[in-house]
């Protein structure tokens, strides 16, 4: 290790997934475990918040240690610890702020407060430094979100969805399938082998803003398979996951584009559990190719899209850099909107 390399532990469990990381520089991942929790979420279909905090509880200690121990590090060689303290389970999230409040006080090193979804676009720092002024789509299951960068610090929400997140509806149309939670990448290879057939609604597409509705989609794609169920028809699988996933995929590319046009950016992120679709990344890659050429288009690395806390390590380091500190006082925000405004 180089005397100025700066090192971050970093924490995640706003979730269901507990996550502790060694991070050098914001841009090289010593260590990254995450424990998932989903087997234990699976047979209610979705992720419950008392189960969740009690797994947490059982693992972060754990995490802590085998971070430490992969990246090969002593707490000596630690700069900051970096922790994710909203959105999220309140419960879920108090679990990594204490361990991480806990560990900086003893080690005597300085708190970063992280903003879960300014992680989620992190998570592409990986690939390459985002250059600013910068747009991101951040989409995952429980958030929709076009969030614009004029520069480095300041982030601000142009547009959201006004019910469902993108990831949350494939879920729920997933249960309606009989796939197990969570649904998404399962659908997503459905929809590989089937054709748009139901031509779905694509809601708020004309609309001058550029927010998202997904309920009315989820709706109609139930409303569709609970009709031909009560008519003895049985539907094609793969079409219905094709159909649900070209609606989904067209409302986001087409807000996205949108943004772009409005606003002048030198990149675009795509990040967060949903960026994981191989549509969706297509649909975008042959945006930047064929209209865009001068926009640098970078996505969430496929095994950093889902919850960790290498991208919450990512994210720590410009807030070290601009001095974004937080004292022992610092709570859990289950509702946190971004609030870093530095210049
Ligand atoms: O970011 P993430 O791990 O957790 C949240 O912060 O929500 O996102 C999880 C979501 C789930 O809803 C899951 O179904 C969805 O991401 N997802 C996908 C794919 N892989 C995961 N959705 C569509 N296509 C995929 N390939
Ligand atoms: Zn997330």
């Amino acid at each position: 290790m180089a005397e100025n390399d700066n090192l971050i532990l970093a924490f995640e469990s706003s979730c269901d997934e507990t996550s502790v990381a060694v991070i050098k520089n914001g841009n090289e991942i010593l260590s990254n475990i995450v424990a998932t929790q989903i087997k234990s979420h699976q047979r209610f279909g979705g992720v419950v918040p008392e189960v969740a905090s009690r797994h947490h509880i059982e693992e972060i200690n754990i995490c802590i240690d085998d971070a430490m121990q992969e990246a090969n590090v002593s707490y000596d060689d630690l700069d900051a610890v970096a922790v994710t303290y909203g959105p999220g389970l309140v419960g879920s999230l108090l679990v990594g702020l204490t361990a991480a409040k806990m560990v900086a006080w003893a080690h005597d090193l300085p708190l970063i407060p992280v903003n879960h979804i300014m992680g989620h676009i992190y998570a592409s720092a990986f690939n390459q430094e985002i250059v600013f002024p910068a747009l991101a789509l951040v989409v995952s299951g429980g958030h929709t979100e076009l969030v614009h960068m004029p520069k480095k610090g300041v982030f601000e929400i142009i547009g959201e969805t006004r019910d469902d997140a993108a990831g949350e509806a494939y879920d729920k149309i997933g249960r309606v399938l009989g796939l197990q939670y969570p649904a998404g990448k399962k659908v997503d290879e459905l929809a590989f082998e089937g054709k748009d057939t139901f031509n779905f609604p694509r809601a708020m597409n004309d609309d001058d803003n550029f927010d998202f509705s997904f309920s009315g989609l989820k709706s109609s794609f139930i409303n569709t398979v609970h009709h031909a169920e009560q008519i003895n028809q049985v539907l094609s699988k793969n079409d219905l996951s094709a159909s649900f996933q070209d609606a989904v995929v067209d409302v986001l590319v087409h807000k996205t584009k949108k943004a772009i046009d409005d606003l002048d950016v030198n990149e675009f992120i795509l990040a967060g559990g949903v960026a994981a679709n191989s549509q969706l990344r297509n649909e975008f890659d042959k945006l930047f190719n064929n209209n865009y050429k001068n926009i640098i288009f970078e996505k969430a690395p496929l095994k950093l899209c889902g919850d960790n806390a290498a991208m919450i390590g990512a994210a720590a380091y410009p807030l070290y850099q601009l001095g974004v500190f937080a004292d022992n006082s610092l709570n859990a925000n289950p509702g946190l909107e971004f609030e870093y405004k530095k210049d």
